[in-house]
């Protein structure tokens, strides 16, 4: 009888994706990369000379799910500078497990990226912010009730208990700002809360976490930035708020809604990121 083969590990998965990327590219990989969240993944089409791999091509990638859009990480230059940028990304609500959701992390980490900015679209909890507002992401807070670094260690990957006093690189925070008043645009800082969703929250819960010190509310991020971390990456975070959040003003809030303030923002976000990546 065959022996089983004995299961790769979530390293060796990882590092199998990064050497196909490799092999495919052709070009050394990029040192920095952005993950688009929803409503923001246009800014993936202006890349010049992309090369494409939908997450179905990439192995260890996660199968997407029946309402789930299929995304693709596209590798190509900015300002002339080389970036692999995620066009579309797993979320929990989706029923991915976190290793699944950061799997794509853990390979541009492989891969040799070094700087990540992370967006994301969000509920707004700061009165401050108004629809359209774009945020540079100050802390976090993890309320999704899991960890995605729960389960063995790969001390290959970095240390069982990793340090969050940064999560977002206060240097990346301040060049954020910069280059957002450079073009006149009003850039605040603020604490993402990550809850599981894919309901939005209640009134009550967005009263409870503006009491914990919550500026902006979503479903993602959390999990990539501390693996991230864990990998000894330095984070951006940017959310775009595409709503007020639950209870803050009498409007209900809709998916299509989000979308659509992503999209309307989109050149002033794409302006952002052009003037920021050089910069990382
Ligand atoms: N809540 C949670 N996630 C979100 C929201 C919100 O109001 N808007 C966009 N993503």
């Amino acid at each position: 009888m065959e022996s089983p083969q004995p299961e790769e590990t979530l390293y060796e998965r990882a590092e199998h994706a990064a050497r196909f990327i490799r092999a495919r590219l052709g070009v050394e990989a990029p040192r920095t990369a952005l993950v688009l969240g929803s409503g923001l993944g246009a800014f993936a089409d202006e890349l010049e000379d992309a090369q494409q791999f939908s997450y179905e091509e990439i192995p260890g990638f996660a199968r997407p799910t029946v309402e789930g859009h299929a995304g693709r990480l596209v590798v190509g230059s900015v300002e002339g500078h080389h970036v692999a940028v995620m066009q579309g990304r797993f979320h929990f609500y989706e029923g991915y497990r976190l290793d699944e959701v950061t799997f794509p992390v853990r390979t541009l980490g492989l891969l040799g990226v070094r700087s990540l900015v992370l967006t994301n679209a969000a509920g707004g909890l700061n009165n401050s912010f108004t629809q359209g507002s774009l945020v540079v992401i100050s802390d976090h807070l993890n309320l999704m009730g899991v960890n995605p670094l729960i389960g063995r260690n790969d001390p290959r990957f970095g240390v069982r208990f990793p340090d969050l006093t940064e999560v977002y690189d206060h240097e990346f925070q301040d060049i954020a700002v910069r280059e957002a008043q450079g073009m006149s645009l009003e850039l605040r800082r603020g604490i993402y809360a990550a809850l599981t969703g894919p309901s939005y929250e209640t009134p009550a819960e967005i009263r409870m976490l503006r009491l914990l010190g919550a500026d902006a509310v979503g479903m993602s991020t959390v999990p990539e930035a501390i693996v991230a971390r864990q990998m000894g990456m330095r984070v951006l975070g940017l959310s775009c708020i595409t709503n007020m959040a639950a209870g803050v003003t009498d409007q209900p809030i809709n998916h299509e809604e989000v979308i659509e303030t992503g999209e309307r923002v989109h050149a002033t976000f794409a302006g952002l990121l052009r003037r920021i990546i050089p910069k990382l």
